[in-house]
């Protein structure tokens, strides 16, 4: 069994940014820049924003961080993603999910220039990735999609079933997968029979958020299985898939952690260098 090692595919991913930051420094003499904004102050999207701002600077973009309180009116943030949207500097912009009750989500994900989301999440580039037109891709996908590319760079003809239906997730990795001319699945809380779908799978891509969902005999013998879950347990972080069982059937799988979590960030680096290239023509 070929344990997925994403903390390497990430620092093999970053290390190519960084030469290609540098090219297109000596090119055009200005660096792609990224700017999160984080409102509030929940420790979990304040540690990611903190590896974000890392990773950043660790490839040589430019990164900003700007930070609101919980109560920050809207209005203010829209105001911002205006300014950034025409500051020639910015050349990535996201938001920070989730956001305080009283900020519409969809409003701020559609007040960025879509040029500039590096998230993917505008519908204009959910729209041109289901269309097959250069866009945005969501990280996490973006990331198990290479390490999926990895293990098998052929998947035309490949079987594969996605595990959750999310727009962060299970719909974008389902793009993606279908562009490779794979046959997918999209399975969900409500699918009959889970089970069985799996079982025809060469690809599993889980992404639902139930710990351990997917066991040893859902698993075709030599599939590849991508395991996005990171559910806190009383026996600590366990992914969706049941690791020690899968792991006796697969030909491929990610751990949690180690496994697609480190490729989430890579993958936003990668997407802020695409969005300043494409910025450039
Ligand atoms: N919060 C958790 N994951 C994400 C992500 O991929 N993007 C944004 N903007 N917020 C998040």
């Amino acid at each position: 069994m070929i344990l997925i090692n994403g903390k390497k595919a990430a620092a093999e991913l970053r290390a190519e940014l960084k030469e290609e930051v540098a090219e297109l420094k000596s090119k055009h003499n200005k660096v792609p820049g990224l700017t999160v904004i984080l409102i509030g102050d929940l420790t979990p999207s304040q540690i990611y924003v903190r590896n974000k701002e890392k990773s950043a600077n660790e490839v040589g973009l430019k990164s900003e961080v700007i930070k609101y309180p919980d109560s920050v009116e809207e209005k203010t943030v829209l105001e911002k993603i205006q300014e950034l949207n025409s500051d020639e500097t910015v050349s990535g912009i996201l938001v920070q999910l989730p956001l305080p009750k009283h900020i519409d989500k969809q409003k701020v994900i559609e007040a960025i220039d879509p040029s500039k989301d590096v998230d993917g999440f505008h519908p204009m580039n959910v729209g041109n990735l289901s269309s097959g037109y250069e866009s945005s891709i969501p990280c996490t996908p973006l990331g198990c999609y290479l390490l999926i590319k990895k293990i098998e760079p052929n998947l035309s003809g490949k079987k594969a079933v996605v595990v959750g239906r999310s727009n962060l997730n299970g719909k974008p990795m389902t793009q993606l997968l279908l562009k490779e001319n794979c046959t997918v699945t999209i399975t969900h809380s409500k699918t009959k029979d889970l089970k069985a779908e799996c079982l025809e799978a060469d690809i599993i891509v889980a992404a639902v958020g139930i710990p351990e969902l997917v066991r040893g005999d859902w698993v075709k013998k030599d599939a590849i299985v991508i395991d996005v879950g990171i559910n806190k347990t009383d026996n600590g972080i366990v992914g969706d898939v049941h690791f020690d069982e899968v792991s006796k059937n697969a030909k491929a799988l990610t751990p949690v952690p180690g496994g697609v979590g480190p490729m989430t960030i890579a993958c936003l680096l990668k997407n802020t260098i695409d969005c300043f290239k494409r910025s450039q023509i």
